[in-house]
């Protein structure tokens, strides 16, 4: 009986240790100022289209129309590039989460939400500055119908409120 509580306390310390120890490993490694995203006062939405042409159209299309079929995975597993227009789903997502995915790539982006995804969409922190992402952001806003950009002005708002979480 006694023998067994020496062993076992050591036993139960090795394994928390490898636990915890797992846990670190699995944690998203990612580097994200910790202040929330913000869309400045002004924007420049003519040089957001401009950037938009430059960076996005490849893949979302000349006409923010995304990639044929956008919502079924390829054959591996992918997502295509959805449509940034009414039809799609952008509006959706309040402000802070269309600038992380912008620049962190969806992988990262996602990673910050706990989601793990093999995600289509690269990263644009080492090509565009903050700023020429939220042009390009406010571009893609600026063709919205007024329903979609006052719902996901909303959400921006409901996003802020909440601490940007
Ligand atoms: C190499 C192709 C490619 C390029 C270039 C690209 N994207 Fe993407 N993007 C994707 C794919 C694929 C997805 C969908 C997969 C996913 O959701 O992770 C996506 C998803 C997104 C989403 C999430 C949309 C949603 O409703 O969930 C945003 C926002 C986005 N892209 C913005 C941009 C912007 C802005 C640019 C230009 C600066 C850009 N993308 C350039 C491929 C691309």
């Amino acid at each position: 009986m006694k023998i067994w509580s020496l062993i076992a306390a050591p036993v139960a310390l090795v394994l928390a240790g490898v636990g915890a120890w797992l846990a670190l490993r699995d944690a998203p490694q990612v580097a994200m100022d910790p202040t929330t995203p913000v869309m400045p006062a002004t924007v420049d939405i003519a040089q957001g289209k401009a950037l938009y042409a430059q960076s996005c159209a490849s893949c979302h299309g000349a006409n923010l129309e995304g990639q044929p079929d956008w919502e079924t995975p390829d054959a591996e597993g992918r997502l295509p590039a959805p449509p940034h227009n009414e039809t799609g789903h952008t509006w959706h997502h309040p402000d802070r989460v269309l600038f992380q995915y912008t620049k962190l790539g969806g992988q990262d982006a996602l990673a910050l939400q706990g989601v793990e995804f093999d995600s289509g969409m690269p990263a644009f922190g080492d090509v565009l500055t903050d700023r020429e992402i939220w042009n390009v952001l406010a571009y893609i806003q600026s063709t919205w119908p007024a329903q979609e950009r006052a719902t996901q002005a909303d959400r921006t708002a409901a996003d802020m409120a909440n601490g940007g979480t």
